[in-house]
C-alpha cells in the first residue's frame, strides 16, 4: 500500500480567510502596521467571573472526564438559557456540549450525512459549512441570496433548491459572514417550505445576542414548534461571552439525535474541558453587564464602520443587524487599475487594500460571495477610524 494521505482531503481546502491572515502576519513581522479586520472573534477579554470560576473548578477538583455531552448542571443552564431567550421550551436531553460550536456542526455532518447527500447551504455561508460537507462525501449545494433581499434565502430559492437528495438545510442568523438576520416573517415564510419537505434543519445562532438597534432577534424554534422533530439549533460560548479559546459550543436537538451525536464525540473528544464547563456554566449564569457592554460597543463600531464604508466611492454597505462584521460590495472597484494592473475580483481588491491601505479584508470569495469583502469590525474604534481613512486614500489612488 502506498503511503498516501486519506483521498477524502482532496475534497476540501485549509480556511480561506488565513491566506490573507498570513499575509498580514509577514508584513507585521517586516516592521508593517497592519489594521486588521479579518478577526473571526470579540477583542474583548473573557468577563472577570467567568475566568475566576475558571480558577475555582480547578481548585474544586473540576479536573476530570465528565459526561461525554457535559455536566448536569450546565446541560440544565443551556436548556434554561434556550427556553428564555428562544420563548419555547428546551429540555437538557436535547443538549450535547462539544469542543466548540464548529464541532458541534461536525458531529452532526457525521451523524447525518451519508456520500451523496445533498446539503443546501446559503451563500455568502461560514466557511466550515460545505467543507464539513465535503469531508463527510456528501454535496454542498450552494444557494444564492441576494444583497437587495438582506442576503436572506427567500422561499422560492429554497423550494427550487430542494430535491429528493436533500438532507439537511443550514441557516445562519445572525450571519457571518453577512451579519444579516432572519425577522419572523422571513423565518415564517422559509418555514411554510420546510413543513412540505422532510429534511433536517440546522440553524446555527452563535451570533444570536449580537444584535442591534433594537432587532427582534427570532429563533426558527420559536416559530415553528412543528419542526423541532427535525430541528437544530447550534449556539456556543465563543462569541457573545467573549470566549473562543475555552472551545465550548453546543446543539440544541431531537433526543435520539442528541444521543447519536454524543456517541459520534464519545469516539472523537469525549467531554469537552471540565473546566471551561464550569467557566461556561458561570456565564450562563452570571450577570451579563460585560456582555452587555461589548454589545453597546459592536452597535457604535457597527454604525461607524458602515457609514464609513458607505461614504467611499465604488463601495456600497448595507447595515447588517448582528454579529460583528460589515459585507459590503466592491463591485464598483472592480475594473479600476492599481498602478499598472487591473483590479479583477474580490480577491485583488483585498490583496490591494493590504498593500496599499495596510489593512486586512477577507475576500468575499471565500464565502460564495465574489464582488464582496468582509470588515470585522471587533477592533477598537480608533483602528476603525484610521483603517477607514487608509483605505480612502489607497481608494483615491485608482484611476
Ligand atoms: C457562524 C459561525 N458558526 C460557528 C462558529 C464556531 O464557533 P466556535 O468557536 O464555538 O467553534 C463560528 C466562528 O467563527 C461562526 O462564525
Amino acid at each position: 500500500m502506498p503511503r498516501t494521505l486519506a483521498s477524502r482531503l482532496s475534497a476540501i481546502k485549509p480556511s480561506a480567510t488565513l491566506a490573507i491572515s498570513d499575509r498580514a502576519a509577514a508584513l507585521r513581522a517586516q516592521g508593517v502596521d497592519v489594521i486588521s479586520f479579518s478577526l473571526g472573534e470579540p477583542d474583548f477579554p473573557t468577563p472577570l467571573n467567568i475566568r475566576e470560576a475558571a480558577k475555582a473548578a480547578i481548585d474544586q477538583g473540576h479536573t476530570r472526564y465528565t459526561r461525554v455531552r457535559g455536566v448536569a448542571p450546565l446541560l440544565a443552564a443551556i436548556a434554561d438559557d434556550a427556553s428564555r431567550r428562544r420563548g419555547v421550551p428546551f429540555s437538557p436531553a436535547e443538549v450535547v456540549v462539544s469542543v466548540g460550536a464548529k464541532h458541534s456542526l461536525y458531529n452532526l455532518a457525521i451523524a447525518l450525512l451519508e456520500r451523496g447527500d445533498e446539503v443546501i447551504i446559503p451563500a455568502p455561508y461560514w466557511v466550515s459549512y460545505p467543507e464539513q460537507t465535503l469531508l463527510l462525501g456528501a454535496v454542498p449545494k450552494i444557494v444564492e441570496t441576494r444583497e437587495e433581499d438582506g442576503f436572506r434565502l427567500s422561499p422560492e430559492a429554497l423550494e427550487a433548491a430542494i430535491g429528493p437528495k436533500t438532507k439537511a438545510v443550514i441557516l445562519c442568523t445572525p450571519s457571518n459572514p453577512t451579519g444579516s438576520a432572519y425577522d419572523r416573517a422571513s423565518l415564517e415564510a422559509l418555514a411554510a417550505v420546510l413543513r412540505r419537505h422532510d429534511v433536517w434543519v440546522i440553524v446555527d445562532e452563535i451570533y444570536s445576542q449580537l444584535v442591534y438597534d433594537g432587532f427582534e432577534q427570532v429563533s426558527l424554534a420559536a416559530v415553528a414548534p412543528d419542526l423541532r422533530d427535525r430541528l437544530v439549533i447550534v449556539d456556543g460560548a465563543s462569541k457573545a461571552y467573549a470566549m473562543t479559546g475555552w472551545r465550548i459550543g453546543w446543539m440544541l436537538g431531537p433526543p435520539a439525535l442528541a444521543d447519536a451525536c454524543e456517541m459520534v464525540q464519545s469516539q472523537a473528544t469525549s467531554n469537552p474541558s471540565a473546566i471551561a464547563q464550569q467557566a461556561a456554566l458561570a456565564a450562563l449564569k452570571g450577570d451579563r453587564a460585560d456582555m452587555a457592554a461589548m454589545v453597546a460597543e459592536f452597535a457604535a463600531r457597527r454604525r461607524l464602520m458602515v457609514e464609513g464604508l458607505s461614504a467611499l466611492p465604488g463601495i456600497r454597505c448595507r447595515m447588517p443587524e448582528g454579529a460583528f462584521y460589515a459585507f459590503p460590495s466592491v463591485h464598483g472597484l472592480l475594473g479600476k487599475k492599481a498602478g499598472g494592473h487591473v483590479l479583477e475580483d474580490d480577491l485583488a481588491v483585498s490583496a490591494f487594500l493590504l498593500e496599499q491601505a495596510r489593512c486586512a479584508v477577507v475576500p468575499g470569495t471565500a464565502f460564495g460571495a465574489p464582488g464582496y469583502v468582509r470588515l470585522s469590525y471587533a477592533t477598537s474604534q480608533a483602528q476603525i477610524r484610521e483603517g477607514l481613512s487608509r483605505i480612502a486614500a489607497a481608494i483615491a489612488t485608482l484611476t
